[in-house]
């Protein structure tokens, strides 16, 4: 079968593996779409530290259900989206049922074959049925909308507060169309890119852009001096660090997203002065992977200006050119 395949740093191509079989407890799905995420593009820069060569990457995907072995309320030829994370069902966060922050966690598509292939195996429990009124392209951003799902729900956001969001990328612009469905008053989003502040203005939120203006001064102006109730830091950068504890209020939350590639420099005497709480938040539990999909499929948000490309699985490559530069892509889609 065809795959997209990560070969080594900066290197993905159309390659030929051996079509999967499912063993006892696992499915075969015949992929429909992919999404490219930031942690692909990590692979893809050869800075993952699990990730081995040759992979078929994507850990965002749905599709249909061609084989099943073993007992299953599945059946062929129902559609699906697949919950990447794989537990060892043993440890201590795993028994307290916490198992999307268990000690090994790993993820279909970074440890082993995932969507950028024609087929994929996968275990039963890691299927949702995609309802009818949501389209293959739609499902396949649940995992990123998930995340934004847990992150709010990490939070204490509550209806009619102020929420600033550092970092207008897929994860930062879904976590603030979460934020608006639970009741937020006003969304500030900041970015650095052109195209992304088009994107979160285009979703009504507020824009600021972090090249040109004081997004600190801009934030205290738009909140009458007071500062945001939650800030959610989804850029990862030290900027967005020392911002997000300039931008929240007395007494407010800071959501960290982010995964950082080098621990940040963080100013805890401020956070101490202003008692501020500060919370992180780890992929999302099958309850948030569940309300992502039902969020998408009620209509209660429309996803779709998040898709900036739709390519074949030959365009694989040039898809994760697309995603190297933030300026012209927001997420990127691979149909096998
Ligand atoms: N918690 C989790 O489980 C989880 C899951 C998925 C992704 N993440 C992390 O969330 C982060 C965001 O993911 P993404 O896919 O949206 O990534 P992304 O790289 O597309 O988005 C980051 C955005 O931050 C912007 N940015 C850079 N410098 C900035 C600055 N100084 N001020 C404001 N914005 C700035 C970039 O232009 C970009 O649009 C990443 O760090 C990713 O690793 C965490
Ligand atoms: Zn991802
Ligand atoms: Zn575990």
């Amino acid at each position: 079968m065809k795959a997209g395949l990560f070969l080594g740093a900066k290197n993905v191509q159309v390659g030929e593996l051996e079509k999967p079989s499912p063993k006892q407890g696992e499915a075969l799905i015949k992929v429909a779409y992919a999404g490219i995420c930031g942690t692909d593009m990590m692979i893809y820069a050869g800075r993952h530290p699990r990730a081995k060569a040759p992979l078929a990457m994507g850990h965002e995907f749905c599709g249909e259900i061609v084989e099943i072995a073993g007992d299953s309320a599945f059946v062929p030829g129902e559609r699906v989206v697949i919950e990447p994370t794989l537990s060892c069902g043993t440890c201590e966060a795993c028994l307290a049922g916490q198992t999307h922050v268990c000690k090994t966690l790993r993820l279909i598509g970074i440890d082993g074959h995932g969507g950028f292939a024609e087929y994929v195996v996968v275990p039963l429990n890691r299927l949702h049925r995609i309802p009818e009124s949501l389209s293959d392209a739609h499902a396949a951003l649940t995992e990123p909308l998930a995340v934004a799902v847990h992150s709010v729900r990490r939070s204490n956001m509550k209806v009619g507060d102020r929420v600033v969001i550092l970092g207008g990328g897929p994860i930062g612009l879904m976590i603030g169309m979460v934020a608006k469905l639970a009741g937020a008053r006003e969304i500030i989003v900041s970015d650095i890119s052109p195209y992304r502040l088009s994107k979160a203005k285009e979703l009504g939120f507020v824009a600021l852009d972090a090249k040109t203006a004081n997004v600190g001064e801009e934030i205290r102006t738009i909140t009458q001096g007071v500062g945001a109730d939650i800030v959610f830091e989804v850029a990862g950068t030290p900027a967005t660090v020392s911002l997000m504890v300039e931008a929240v209020r007395i007494q407010g939350q800071v959501v960290v997203v982010s995964l950082f590639k080098q621990p940040p420099a963080v100013d805890l005497a401020s956070m101490h002065f202003k008692e501020i709480s500060l919370t992180t938040t780890r992929c999302y539990s099958t309850g948030d992977f569940e309300t992502a999909i039902q969020f998408m499929a009620k209509g209660m948000l429309d996803i779709s200006p998040m898709i900036s490309h739709e390519l074949k699985l030959d365009q694989v490559a040039q898809g994760f050119e697309y995603m190297e530069n933030p300026d012209q892509s927001l997420k990127v889609l691979i149909q096998p």
